[in-house]
């Protein structure tokens, strides 16, 4: 009993669930980047995508819970290995350059508070709409397979990246979070006890290869809005603007 207390108080675990939860929060961020992607597929395919997992009802917040315990388990791991650090080490390194650090890997705590202002940021804007009230509706859209209104997420991303501060914002906090990946997920392998040379010759190229898909695949959407690929849909009958 002793000795599991002692593991659950140690760096060790808390390295391990600073881990896995990243490792959790990157699964998210494939899925999401995936759904997103649809917004090149037009209003029908994004809304309904949107509805279906709305309809998941009770399973969607089995994820939701799922992926708030991984944020928050994530931070607090984070601000944990932070202090405990600072409290092994009291007077800074003169030169904190190590031999194969990297600039990715000397700011990840920069780089992760950047990325937990701009999710705080982004749930207000898209899932709760306070950023941007007048288009958080947008109208509504009537889904031409099944005629129900929904919620046009297509019109709203679309006026949300129409304001150039907003798309800025946006394309910088997933530069900040594509150098997050980028170093995050050889780390969590090494913490995860995965060491071999073979396979970590493979995981050391697998964070930056998933750094470079997210940061093109996510900037595709404010860029698409900014250069006109990607239009807000017309009106349609029966809906009010
Ligand atoms: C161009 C980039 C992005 C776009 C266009 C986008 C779009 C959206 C939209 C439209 C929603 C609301 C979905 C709805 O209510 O139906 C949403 C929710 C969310 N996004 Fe993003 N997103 C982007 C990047 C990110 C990134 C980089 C992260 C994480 C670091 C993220 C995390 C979340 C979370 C946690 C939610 C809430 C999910 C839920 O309510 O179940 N998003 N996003």
């Amino acid at each position: 009993m002793s000795s599991l207390l002692h593991f659950l108080r140690s760096t060790v675990f808390t390295k391990i669930v600073m881990a896995t939860s990243g490792l959790l929060i990157i699964g998210f961020l494939v899925g999401h980047l995936l759904g997103n992607l649809l917004m090149f597929a037009g209003p029908e395919k994004i809304n309904g995508y949107a509805l279906g997992l709305k309809n998941l009802g009770p399973l969607l917040w089995v994820v939701r819970i799922a992926m708030i315990t991984a944020f928050g388990l994530h931070v607090w791991s984070s601000i944990e290995l932070a202090l405990r650090n600072r409290a092994a080490r009291p007077i800074a390194y003169d030169t904190k350059k190590s031999l194969k650090s990297t600039l990715a890997s000397r700011t990840m705590l920069v780089s992760g508070m950047a990325i937990l202002f701009f999710v705080i940021y982004h749930l207000l804007h898209y899932t709760f709409g306070i950023i941007q009230p007048n288009t958080y509706y947008a109208g509504g859209y009537r889904m031409e397979s099944t005629g129900e209104i929904v919620h046009h997420v297509y019109n709203m991303v679309v006026a949300g990246f129409q304001n150039p501060f907003i798309a800025l914002s946006y394309m910088i906090a997933l530069a900040f979070m594509s150098s997050h990946v980028s170093h995050a997920m050889s780390s969590a392998f090494q913490t995860l006890g995965i060491t071999n040379p073979n396979i970590s010759k493979f995981t050391s190229k697998l964070g930056p290869a998933l750094a470079a898909i997210f940061l093109i695949g996510y900037l595709s959407i404010p860029i698409g809005v900014m250069i006109g690929v990607i239009k807000k849909a017309p009106p349609q009958e029966h809906v009010l603007e």
